[in-house]
């Protein structure tokens, strides 16, 4: 493959970031994930904006135009022939002079990456092999004066310490409990999976955690939202235990990568599948296509 080092593609091998790089050194850094589907980014503009967000927040004023970060995209899925792509798209605040304290004049390091990412669709196997298990974690995504959990920065501790509570020693080395960690916030109300937004349906409803909690606004949770207005499914944005995800009728995650994939058990309880899931990942595909 090819990626996007400061302005240039050049072969993987030799995409190489120093290691003075703020990004390295503190995760200094903001990223998306995006895809591409027939050639084209999906949701451009709602991924641009957040990141946007996530720099100004970082006061990473890093001088690049939108359309200047898509130009850089599109040059390297054209150098990889890619029409159905992964994309990561990363700014870190570079290399600069003095220790911990950001100065003002940033000379970003920009790094786009692609790789070819099949269609999931109603199968999904391509992406994800089944629908997934959801365990609650004890680490928690926490509403304070620390790294908002609406800024998608490079720091991705909490969601890697999340994860790691998954992981256990099996017979051939190590196993993971579920595949994606359910986090809460420090009253136990649910907020997201370590890379996913979480919904579930009751008697028909969708609900998701609000957006006033710790939760990172995902481009697929507000896509998955509006075909669900748009199909006159009752939505609701609150507050909910992991007993409501465990007694719901139907649950699932939702990224950019999975696109929406359905949850099979939660903290070991199955949770029986239904007809809104499916529906909403079959009005998904024909918004995608
Ligand atoms: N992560 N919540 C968290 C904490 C995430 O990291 C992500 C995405 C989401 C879903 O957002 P979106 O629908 O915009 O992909 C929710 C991406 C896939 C990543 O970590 O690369």
């Amino acid at each position: 493959p090819r990626f996007h080092v400061d302005g240039a593609v050049v072969p993987a091998s030799e995409a190489t970031v120093s290691v003075r790089d703020r990004g390295f050194r503190y995760g200094d850094a903001a990223f998306e994930t995006l895809r591409t589907y027939a050639g084209d980014v999906f949701e451009w503009a709602a991924h641009a904006d957040r990141l946007r967000a996530t720099c100004d927040l970082l006061s990473i004023d890093h001088g690049l135009s939108d359309s200047e970060l898509r130009r850089r995209i599109d040059e390297t899925l054209v150098a990889n022939d890619l029409d159905d792509a992964y994309v990561r798209l990363s700014i870190s605040r570079g290399v600069q002079p003095g220790k911990l304290t950001p100065q003002p004049d940033v000379t970003p390091t920009v790094v786009v990456e692609v790789d070819a990412l099949p269609r999931g669709g109603l199968e999904g196997e391509s992406v994800w092999d089944g629908p997934a298990t959801l365990q609650t974690v004890k680490t928690q995504r926490v509403p304070d004066r620390a790294i908002p959990a609406r800024a998608k920065t490079h720091n991705y501790l909490n969601g890697i310490l999340a994860r790691l509570e998954l992981r256990i020693d099996g017979p051939d080395g190590p196993e993971t409990t579920a595949d994606e960690a359910l986090l809460l916030d420090a009253d136990g109300a649910v907020t997201e999976g370590a890379t996913s937004n979480v919904f579930f349906v009751d008697d028909r409803a969708l609900h998701t955690p609000s957006l006033d909690g710790p939760v990172l606004p995902g481009i697929t949770r507000s896509v998955v939202l509006d075909l669900a207005r748009e199909e006159r499914i009752p939505v609701n944005e609150g507050r909910y235990t992991p007993d409501d995800l465990r007694s719901a009728d139907e649950v699932f995650l939702t990224n950019t990568t999975w696109e929406l994939r359905p949850v099979s058990k939660v903290d070991g309880i199955e949770v029986g599948g239904g007809p809104v899931t499916p529906l909403l990942s079959k009005l998904f595909d024909a918004r995608v296509e």
